[in-house]
């Protein structure tokens, strides 16, 4: 049998609608400057499917030093691993950068986000130890705890109690094994905008002997009184071991890092794999991370203005009647009743009338008959975009409650090109 007949048959979970939603629903191509307002298929939208916590990816400031960084460094710059032959100075300085404002002995940068966690998680377990982690964890942290060759066990998302559950069971098996525990969850979650209970899984500490690894990607830069992270909102730095961020969000950037004790960091840069044999992160980027960081730590009206839209983007969904779950962060989830169909239908109505993009989630990544829709608000949202976003919500609401959106099948908005 080819191993390739299993992949045309259907295109996977999310690939089987690919040739209606190709283009439109998946994989859009949004045009011009990057911020709260692009183009889509020649319409000006009003954004929000940008992680631009801050404002920063077009800041003049930062558009300036990427620019200059380009043109003194260009990409190539510099050549090889790390350990090799593509080290630097500012390498060096952007970490130390890091580590004091995030408030750790020491840092290694990271290339990738989602590759940089999974080689960590690698380098730091061995077949002796146990991971427990949140079960609704980022996919590079489930990939991460796909390579441990030892156990692993989830907790239910958010769930202090069968966190403690899965810590007992850990123990017994770390005891009998001669290992130790990693527990792993996210500062910020994504999908829902949930902060992670770091502060009562720190707690759990008296009870276990474990070690925790928080993924900040989307809250480093502007949680916490100085933007440092999830972990600083929840006053406990000092619980968190291992600290990892990306620089993709807030940072409006590329590459990732990881902070932690001075020990452990010096074991990790000879022995994470995605790093030692890879290039190292292009000085283009480490010099407009020098830049940015600069920013974050001296600008605070970044985010102050990113809570004011936080603020006015969430009340008013809420005095509206929407249901935005428990989010803590400024991640907004639209949870809604319909199936995929109307949730197309509903996108479309948003997209080509109200000239709102925002990012949908349905069946298979969730249950059947649930829609989310995600909005992010940024630092450079106006009021006049969220105030017309309201709107749009208010009266889309409407028509999905009346069926206006019932449909056969999701409608054809692909490329004409993708077949
Ligand atoms: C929680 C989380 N971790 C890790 C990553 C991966 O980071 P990167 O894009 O730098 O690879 C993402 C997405 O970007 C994310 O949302």
């Amino acid at each position: 049998m080819d191993v390739f007949d299993k992949l045309v048959k259907d295109g996977g979970p999310i690939g089987q609608h690919m040739d209606r939603a190709h283009g439109y629903f998946a994989f859009p191509k949004l045009e011009g400057e990057l911020g709260p307002r692009m183009n889509f298929r020649g319409k000006e939208m009003i954004v929000w499917s940008l992680n631009n916590y801050l404002g920063l990816v077009n800041h003049p400031t930062v558009r300036k030093i990427d620019t200059e960084a380009a043109a003194m460094y260009g990409m190539g710059n510099p050549m090889g691993a790390r350990m090799m032959s593509g080290n630097s100075d500012k390498h060096d300085a952007l970490e130390k950068v890091i580590s004091q404002f995030v408030n750790r002995e020491d840092t290694m940068l990271l290339n990738f986000g989602y590759q940089g966690i999974m080689s960590c998680i690698d380098a730091l377990v061995n077949r002796r130890d146990v991971i427990v982690y949140d079960a609704e964890a980022h996919a590079c942290i489930v990939d991460g705890t796909r390579l441990h060759m030892g156990h692993r066990y989830a907790f239910k998302h958010n769930d202090i109690a069968d966190c403690e559950k899965q810590l007992q069971r850990a123990k017994e098996l770390a005891a009998k094994n001669g290992g130790g525990i990693l527990v792993i969850t996210e500062g910020v979650f994504g999908m829902d905008g949930e902060q992670g209970i770091l502060k009562e899984i720190v707690a759990l500490k008296r009870k276990f002997e474990f070690r925790l690894l928080i993924d900040d990607a989307h809250g480093f830069g502007y949680m916490g009184p100085t933007g440092a992270g999830a972990d600083e909102a929840q006053g406990c730095q000092d619980g968190v071991d291992l600290y990892f961020s990306t620089f993709v969000k807030s940072m409006g950037s590329i590459g990732a890092f990881i902070s932690g004790p001075k020990n452990v960091l010096k074991y990790l840069r000879y022995n994470t794999r995605s790093q030692i044999f890879a290039k190292s992160l292009p000085l283009m980027i480490v010099e407009g991370m020098l830049t940015r960081m600069e920013m974050v730590k001296t600008m605070p009206e970044l985010r102050e203005k990113l809570w004011h839209n936080v603020r006015r983007l969430q009340n008013g969904l809420k005095e509206r009647g929407f249901d935005i779950g428990s989010t803590n962060s400024p991640v907004t989830p639209i949870f809604m009743k319909g199936d995929v169909p109307e949730a197309t239908q509903m996108v479309m109505d948003l997209r080509e009338n109200y000239h709102i993009f925002c990012s949908i989630v349905v069946y298979p990544v969730i249950p059947k008959g649930d829609i989310i829709y995600r909005l992010i608000p940024t630092a450079s949202h106006s009021d006049e975009d969220i105030d017309l976003t309201l709107k749009a919500f208010e009266e889309t609401k409407k028509k999905l409650d009346v069926g206006d959106y019932k449909a056969e099948d999701i409608p054809d908005m692909a490329e004409k090109t993708f077949k």
